[in-house]
C-alpha cells in the first residue's frame, strides 16, 4: 500500500477517524449496549452519525451483549462494512485484550512469570495469538508490562511482578509468541496478531497501591526499576503502546509530550502507534488539565497520543485546532501514517481479513494440543510455599476431603479472561475426581468466595468432612475478579469467612493441604504457621483441576519460583528483594532496635521472598567457582561464574537457579541484591549439572544522577541461589580502564 499516497487523497475527517477507536456493539445495531458502551452510552452521545463509525480506525470490546466473545463472522461482517462504506476503503482494526489466552486459558501474567520460564511464556502467547487471530483480532492490548511492588494493586495480576530482569524477559517473550520474532518493521504474519504493551509508564507505581492513582517517584526509580520492561518489549519490536492513565510528573501520560514524545519516541525510539487507554482523553478534564475537550484532543495530539479509545475529542475538536493553526496538518498525518502502518504491517492491506475463519477457530480453542500447553504452564507457575513432608499424597489409601468456595468452582480462569469460558475449565473437584476416583473425595464448599461473606452455615457440614478424612485440601483465596483492574486493597489476608472455615478445618484436622487461588501476594502468616502444606496456584486457568492434581499427587513436581515478595502484613507494602541499604539497615529481624530503619512490630522481611519456590526434591547448591576475579573496564572482558546443582532428593525436579550481583560502592546507592540471571534445569534424581553465568561489563551497568546506564569500577557480590535471600556467595573487581 502506498501509504503517503493513501494520506494525500483522504479527508481531514478520514484521518482523525483513523485516530479513533470505537466498541464493537456500535456495529451491530443493537439498543442495548454492553458493559463498555454503558460507560459511553450509544454512538450519538459521541457526536457520531452513522456513517462515522465505519471510518473508525480500530475497534475494541469484541463482544455481545452477554459478554460472549464476537465470532469471525461477525468481524469479517463488520469489516466489510467499514470496507464498503469508507471512502478509501481502508480496513478497520480489531484490538482485543488477550491477556493470558484466548478461549484456551492459561494462567495469569503473574503467575507466568513464576515460571521463569520465557520460552513457555513465548509458546503460550503464540497459542493465543493464533486462536485470536483466526477468529478475526488483529491485535491484542498486551502484555501488560508494569513493574509493580505493591500487592495492593489489583493488576500486579496482569504483569510479570517485582523485578526488571525477570519482567523484560517476559515482556519480550509476550511479544515474541504475539507477533512471532521478526524483524522490527517487518510483516506480522496471519498466525500471530499485533501486540500492544501497556501502560506506558510506570502504572504499576500508584499511591498507596490504589487504582489509577498519581505515581510520584524520581527519575532516578523510574529509569532504574521501570522502564527496562518497556525497552525490552520495543526491542522485541512491539508495534503498539498504551498510554497509562495516572499522573506522572504532574502530567496524566496521555497529555504528557516528555513521556510520549521525548522518552518513548525520541529517546526510546519507539516507531510504533500510541494510544489512550479507555476514556483518556476526556480524563484530561476530569483530571483537571484541559478545560474542555479541544484542550484534550491539543495535549493529547501534541504528547503524539495517535489513536484516542472509546472518546472523540479529536473528532470534535481536531478540524477546529486545524483552522486556529494550534496543531498542524502534519501531526495529524504523522497520527493518521502510523495507523496506517500498523495496518500495513499486519498484513490488512492485502487481506483485510487475515484469513480468519470461524469453523478453523473452532478447531483450535480448546484442542487437545492447546489444553496441553495451558496445562504445562499451570504446573510450573504454581508455587509450592510451605511442605512439611505432607506433599505429595499417595494415590491410594488416604481418604480426601476436598473444601473451600474454590474447590469445585470454574472461577480459576483469572481476570481478562477473554473468550474463556466457566464451562470449559477444569475444576479442583473435577481433577481430583479424575485423578483418584470420584468414591475418594469428599466435598464441601465451607463457605462463600464473596470476600464480604458473612454465611457461615456450611461450615459445620465442612468441618464434618474433615473430621472424616485422613487429609484435608483446603482451596481458598479469592475470585478471580478480586484482583485485576480496579481492584486495589487494604487488606491482603483471606477473606473473614474463609479464615473462619480454616480455622474450623483446622481445629478438627490439622493435615491440611492448601492450596490458594490468587492474582496478587497474600498475607499467609497464619497459615503457613498451621498448614502442612501450601501451594500457591494463582489462577491457573482452563486447565486448574488437572494441573493441580497433578502437582497434588506427584505426578508432577512444584518449580514455579515467586516473581513478588509475599508481606507478613500489609502495612509492608510496597515490599520488594531489590530494595536500596539505609544508613542504618536493621541488624535483627526479631527485636526492637533503636535507630534502626525497621518496624517495632514486624521484620523487615517478607514472608516468602522473591524467587522462592520449594521442590518436592532437594536440590543443594555447591561452592561457586569464579574463572576470574577480576574484570577489565572497556575490553569486553568476561568473568565466568558457576556452580554445581544436585539434586539430592527423592524425585526428578526442575529447579531455578538464580544469579544476584550487588555493587558494594556506586555513585549512586545500589540496591542489596539484583537479579541479573536464571536458568531452569532439570535434573534427575542423584544428577549434578553446573550452571554457569558470563558476567561482562554491560550485566554491571546502572542508572547514574546523571540518568546515563554505565558500570562503575569497584567491588562487586555475586550469588547463584535457589531464590534471592541466597546467603554466602563471592566478591570479584571491576578493574578501571
Ligand atoms: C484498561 C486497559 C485495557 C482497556 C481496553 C482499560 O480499562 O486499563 O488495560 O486494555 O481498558 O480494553
Amino acid at each position: 500500500m502506498d501509504i503517503e499516497q493513501l494520506l494525500k487523497e483522504m479527508s481531514v475527517f478520514e484521518k482523525i477517524m483513523q485516530c479513533t477507536q470505537l466498541i464493537s456493539s456500535f456495529y451491530r445495531g443493537t439498543k442495548v449496549e454492553d458493559n463498555a458502551a454503558n460507560a459511553i452510552g450509544p454512538y450519538t452521545q459521541l457526536g457520531l452519525k452513522q456513517e462515522d463509525i465505519y471510518l473508525a480506525g480500530s475497534v475494541n470490546f469484541l463482544s455481545d451483549e452477554t459478554g460472549a466473545m464476537l465470532p469471525a463472522s461477525e468481524l469479517r461482517r463488520i469489516q466489510k462494512e467499514c470496507m464498503e462504506r469508507s471512502p478509501h476503503h481502508i480496513p478497520t482494526l480489531f484490538v482485543q485484550d488477550v491477556i493470558h489466552g484466548y478461549v484456551t486459558i492459561y494462567p495469569i501474567p503473574l503467575a507466568m512469570a513464576a515460571t521463569f520460564n520465557p520460552d513457555l511464556m513465548e509458546r503460550c502467547a503464540a497459542m493465543a495469538a493464533k486462536e485470536a487471530s483466526m477468529n478475526g483480532v488483529d491485535m491484542a492490548l498486551g502484555p501488560m508490562v508494569d513493574l509493580a511492588r505493591d500487592a495492593r494493586w489489583g493488576r500486579v495480576a496482569e504483569g510479570f511482578g517485582e523485578d526488571p530482569f525477570l519482567g523484560a524477559a517476559m515482556a519480550k517473550a509476550s511479544v515474541y509468541g504475539y507477533q512471532g520474532r521478526q524483524d522490527k518493521k517487518a510483516k506480522i504474519s496471519y498466525e500471530h496478531v499485533g501486540s500492544c504493551m501497556k501502560h506506558f509508564a510506570g502504572y504499576g507505581a500508584p499511591e498507596a497501591g490504589r487504582d489509577y492513582n498519581l505515581v510520584d517517584m524520581s527519575e532516578l526509580t523510574f529509569r532504574s526499576f521501570y522502564l527496562p520492561n518497556y525497552q525490552a518489549a520495543i526491542e522485541a519490536g512491539v508495534s503498539a503502546a498504551m498510554s497509562a492513565f495516572h499522573a506522572f510528573d504532574g502530567i496524566p501520560v496521555t497529555g504528557n509530550k516528555k513521556i510520549l514524545k521525548t522518552l518513548l519516541r525520541d529517546e526510546l525510539h519507539f516507531e510504533g502507534v500510541v494510544m489512550s487507554d479507555y476514556a483518556a482523553c476526556t480524563e484530561l478534564i476530569t483530571q483537571g488539565v484541559a478545560e474542555n475537550e479541544e484542550e484534550a484532543a491539543y495535549l493529547s495530539l501534541e504528547a503524539t497520543c495517535d489513536i484516542e479509545m472509546m472518546t472523540t475529542v479529536y473528532a470534535q475538536s481536531v478540524p477546529v485546532l486545524l483552522k486556529q493553526g494550534k496543531i498542524k496538518m502534519s501531526q495529524l498525518d504523522d497520527a493518521c501514517r502510523r495507523v496506517l502502518t500498523v495496518k500495513e504491517r499486519l498484513g490488512l492491506f492485502i487481506d483485510p481479513y487475515r484469513q480468519c475463519d470461524e469453523q478453523k477457530a473452532k478447531t483450535l480453542f480448546l484442542c487437545p494440543k492447546h489444553r496441553e500447553l495451558a496445562k504445562e504452564a499451570a504446573e510450573e507457575s504454581a508455587v509450592l510455599l510451605k511442605n512439611d513432608g505432607i506433599l505429595p499424597l499417595p494415590k491410594q489409601g488416604k481418604k480426601v476431603a476436598l473444601i473451600g468456595p474454590l474447590a469445585s468452582n470454574p472461577r480459576i480462569l483469572g481476570t481478562w479472561r477473554c473468550g474463556g469460558q466457566e464451562k470449559d475449565s477444569v475444576t479442583m473437584l473435577q481433577g481430583l475426581q479424575e485423578k483418584i476416583g470420584a468414591n475418594n473425595v469428599v466435598y464441601a464448599r465451607g463457605c462463600d468466595i464473596d470476600y464480604r461473606g458473612t454465611d457461615e452455615r456450611e461450615i459445620p457440614l465442612a468441618v464434618q468432612k474433615a473430621k472424616e478424612a485422613d487429609v484435608v485440601i483446603l482451596c481458598l483465596g479469592e475470585d478471580e475478579d478480586d484482583s485485576g483492574e480496579s481492584a486495589s486493597k487494604t487488606n491482603l489476608t483471606l477473606p473473614d469467612i474463609q479464615k473462619k472455615l480454616y480455622r474450623a478445618v483446622l481445629a478438627v484436622n490439622p493435615n491440611i493441604v492448601l492450596c490458594v487461588f490468587n492474582g496478587r501476594p497474600l498475607v499467609l502468616t497464619e497459615e503457613n504457621e498451621t498448614a502442612r502444606a501450601i501451594l500457591d496456584c494463582f489462577f491457573p486457568g482452563s486447565e486448574c483441576g488437572h494441573a493441580i492434581a497433578d502437582l497434588l499427587f506427584g505426578d508432577a513436581n512444584p518449580s514455579g519460583k515467586l516473581p513478588m515478595s509475599f508481606p507478613r502484613n500489609v502495612g509492608q507494602c510496597p515490599l520488594y528483594y531489590n530494595h536500596v541499604n539505609t544508613g542504618r539497615p536493621r541488624s535483627d529481624e526479631y527485636h526492637r532496635c533503636w535507630n534502626q530503619s525497621a518496624y517495632i512490630d514486624s521484620p523487615n522481611t517478607p514472608l516468602y521472598p522473591f524467587g522462592y519456590g520449594l521442590s518436592y526434591t532437594k536440590f543443594a547448591y555447591g561452592p561457586l567457582r569464579l574463572s576470574k576475579k577480576v574484570l577489565q573496564q572497556g575490553k569486553a572482558d568476561s568473568l565466568t561464574v558457576s556452580c554445581d546443582i544436585t539434586n539430592i532428593g527423592p524425585c526428578d525436579g526442575k529447579e531455578t537457579a538464580q544469579l544476584y550481583l550487588r555493587d558494594l560502592v556506586g555513585s549512586v546507592v545500589r540496591p542489596v541484591r539484583e537479579l541479573k540471571g536464571f536458568q531452569k534445569v532439570f535434573l534427575r534424581k542423584g544428577e549434578t549439572k553446573t550452571v554457569s553465568f558470563e558476567i561482562q561489563e554491560d550485566l554491571l551497568a546502572f542508572v547514574a544522577s546523571d540518568f546515563q546506564k554505565r558500570a562503575e569500577p569497584g567491588r562487586f557480590r555475586v550469588w547463584i541461589g535457589s531464590s534471592s535471600d541466597v546467603i554466602d556467595g563471592d566478591e570479584f573487581v571491576l578493574n578501571k580502564e
